[in-house]
């Protein structure tokens, strides 16, 4: 009998795509569509059982072990560097982290610069390469604001369509790293559930990369 994957997605868009993959795959569990304010799904037959959770949380369940498995933005990885095995790069999801600030504005080379993000581990990382002084400001949303209100220099943050920027008079200043959605693992979990993990993680690499 094979045992239960623990499975925790991100609430949302990427949640949603994740899971119509998963049950393409034989992990369906049809109760999770359903309209619910459930938080906990169980196929039995499908050997699964899903949670949803917060896109920025679902490192922390994987790496706690609650969840065996889990769907992540890389950008999520990167700032919380969690002790999880990344398994497989999923190709979707794919967004970047840039510096982005007022349209034309030039920065100063000698000025501590003030940087608006939720990313801070990112952001120092990021300007200490480039031996630049910086004060974090962190925020938790609509960081594009603090720039337009004058509460910082720069923000480092997702660009995805480029839309929010382009809407406010923003632009990218510089590239920072590609992201896209990673499937990873429960350090423990891959040991002990080391066949049902391996064989979910070749169905979605036959899936995405084999047809
Ligand atoms: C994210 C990100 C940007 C926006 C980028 O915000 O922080 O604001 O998406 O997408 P775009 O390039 O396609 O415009 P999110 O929608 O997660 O909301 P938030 O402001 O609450 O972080």
């Amino acid at each position: 009998m094979n045992k239960v994957i623990n499975i925790a997605l991100p609430k949302g868009r990427l949640g949603e795509k994740v899971y119509k993959l998963f049950e393409k795959l034989g992990y369906g569990c049809p109760a999770l569509l359903e309209n619910t304010r459930k938080l906990v799904f169980e196929d039995e037959k499908n050997g699964v059982r899903y949670f949803w959770v917060k896109p920025s949380d679902v490192a922390i369940y994987v790496e706690t072990g609650v969840a065996d498995v889990g769907v992540v933005g890389k950008d999520i990885l990167l700032e919380q560097n969690p002790d999880v095995y990344e398994l497989l790069d999923l190709g979707f999801g794919k967004c970047r982290m840039a510096v982005a600030g007022k349209k034309g504005e030039i920065l100063p080379l000698d000025k501590t610069i003030k940087v608006a993000t939720k990313f801070p581990n990112i952001a120092k990382k990021h300007f200490t390469s480039k031996s630049r002084e910086i004060d974090i400001i962190k925020l938790n949303g609509s960081i594009e604001l603090a720039p337009i209100l004058g509460m910082s220099d720069v923000i480092v943050d997702i660009v995805e369509t480029g839309s929010t920027l382009r809407e406010n008079d923003l632009e990218v200043f510089e590239d920072i790293v590609n992201i896209s959605a990673r499937f990873i693992s429960n350090k423990t979990s891959f040991r002990f559930k080391t066949e049902e993990i391996e064989l979910m993680k070749s169905r979605i690499e036959k899936e995405l990369y084999n047809d």
